[in-house]
């Protein structure tokens, strides 16, 4: 049995990564949990004749929609307005992420936990403090996801030059998941990209991708911020390190957002070149989730300036978020 467990899943993200998750046939069970409508969205998803078997859990139904599950995907909470930073999001999801991963360490202490909600960069501390409270805690098997960055940058460069097809050119973002600690390696884009554009080229690429949220949340206007976009990536995501987990298939990589214990014998270089406990960076998946935390390539000047801006913003919000559960112990 492969239960995966959407958290949030009638959200404006929850729902269409339900869909796609539901086209997956590694996974057998998909349990969706959200306080209002999952048990709907559930019977919707239900009748698509695909193998998984999809059953739906309300607000009371936490841990019963946990019970057993093999990989459990957080999409729950706010998203932001114009005008707020992911940072004023803290207020409110840090709270729901607790809750949630209380009820991993009660309910599933083994499972793989993907967190989408925002702030990433404090979430993630947040749920790997809480799974160390129980004593449950493996860093292999946490992640934040921010494919959402890698997608867009992708995108965004093929813009600038047709010849690049975006599917098929992974752009490795490092750091965190907001504003200046998104740092997009675009030096490492084959054929000589980076040197094709010209500095203020080069100043607005990199902007548009540290900054591509805050376009979706302005152009949906109070609505919320990206939901289909990020739910492709959500699941992008998930189906990438399921079939590495489950399928043993390797070199399989992407960029997250991990504790850098994940990987014993990264972690020392990486403490030394960044200072962080936490870190987005490629990561190649294994069986027990984590296989290799690659190590970082040369930086260019222009990178290793936006990696010295990012660390010390980095550093807090992974303050914020770890405080949030070892002071209230
Ligand atoms: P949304 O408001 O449309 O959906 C959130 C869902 O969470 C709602 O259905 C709500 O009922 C549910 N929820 C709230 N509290 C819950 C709880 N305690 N348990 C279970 N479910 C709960 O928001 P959205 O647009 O889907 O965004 C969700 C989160 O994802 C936001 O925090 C947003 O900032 C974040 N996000 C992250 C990325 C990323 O790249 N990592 C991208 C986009 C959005
Ligand atoms: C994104 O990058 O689109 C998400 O983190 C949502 C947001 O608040 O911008």
């Amino acid at each position: 049995m492969v239960k995966v467990v959407v958290c949030g899943a009638a959200g404006g993200i929850g729902q269409p990564l339900s869909l796609l998750l539901k086209q997956s046939d590694l996974i057998t069970d998909l349990a969706l949990y959200d306080v209002v409508n999952a048990v709907g969205v559930a019977a919707d998803l239900s009748h698509i004749n695909t193998k998984s078997k999809v059953t739906g859990y309300g607000k009371t139904e936490m841990d019963e929609a946990l019970k057993n599950a093999h990989t459990v995907v957080i999409p729950a909470g706010v998203p932001r307005k114009p005008g707020m930073t992911r940072d004023d999001l803290f207020k409110i999801n840090a709270g729901i992420i607790r809750d949630l991963a209380e009820g991993v360490a009660r309910n599933c202490p083994n499972a793989f936990v993907l967190v989408i909600s925002n702030p990433v960069n404090s979430t993630v501390p947040i749920v790997c403090e809480v799974l160390k409270k129980h004593g449950v805690f493996d860093p292999k098997k946490v992640f934040g996801i921010s494919t959402l960055d890698v997608v867009r940058s992708s995108r965004f460069v093929s813009e600038l030059n047709s010849s690049i097809d975006p599917k098929n050119t992974r752009v490795t973002v490092i750091g965190g998941h907001s504003g200046v600690t998104i740092v997009p390696l675009l030096s490492q884009i084959p054929n000589g990209f980076v040197d094709s554009l010209s500095k203020e080229q080069l100043d607005a690429l990199t902007y548009r991708i540290q900054y591509g949220g805050d376009e979706v949340v302005k152009a949906k206007d109070g609505a919320g911020s990206a939901t289909l976009s990020m739910a492709y990536a959500g699941a992008r995501f998930t189906l990438t390190v399921l079939s590495a987990i489950l399928e043993g298939r390797s070199g399989l990589v992407e960029s997250t957002y991990v504790n850098l214990e994940a990987d014993a014998a990264a972690t020392a270089a990486f403490k030394e070149q960044t200072g962080l406990d936490y870190f987005a960076q490629d990561v190649e998946f294994g069986r027990n989730g984590v296989e290799k935390i690659v190590a970082l390539p040369k930086l260019s000047a222009y990178e290793q300036g936006l990696l010295d801006v990012a660390i010390p913003e980095l550093k807090t919000n992974i303050a914020k978020g770890a405080s949030f559960i070892t002071d209230s112990a």
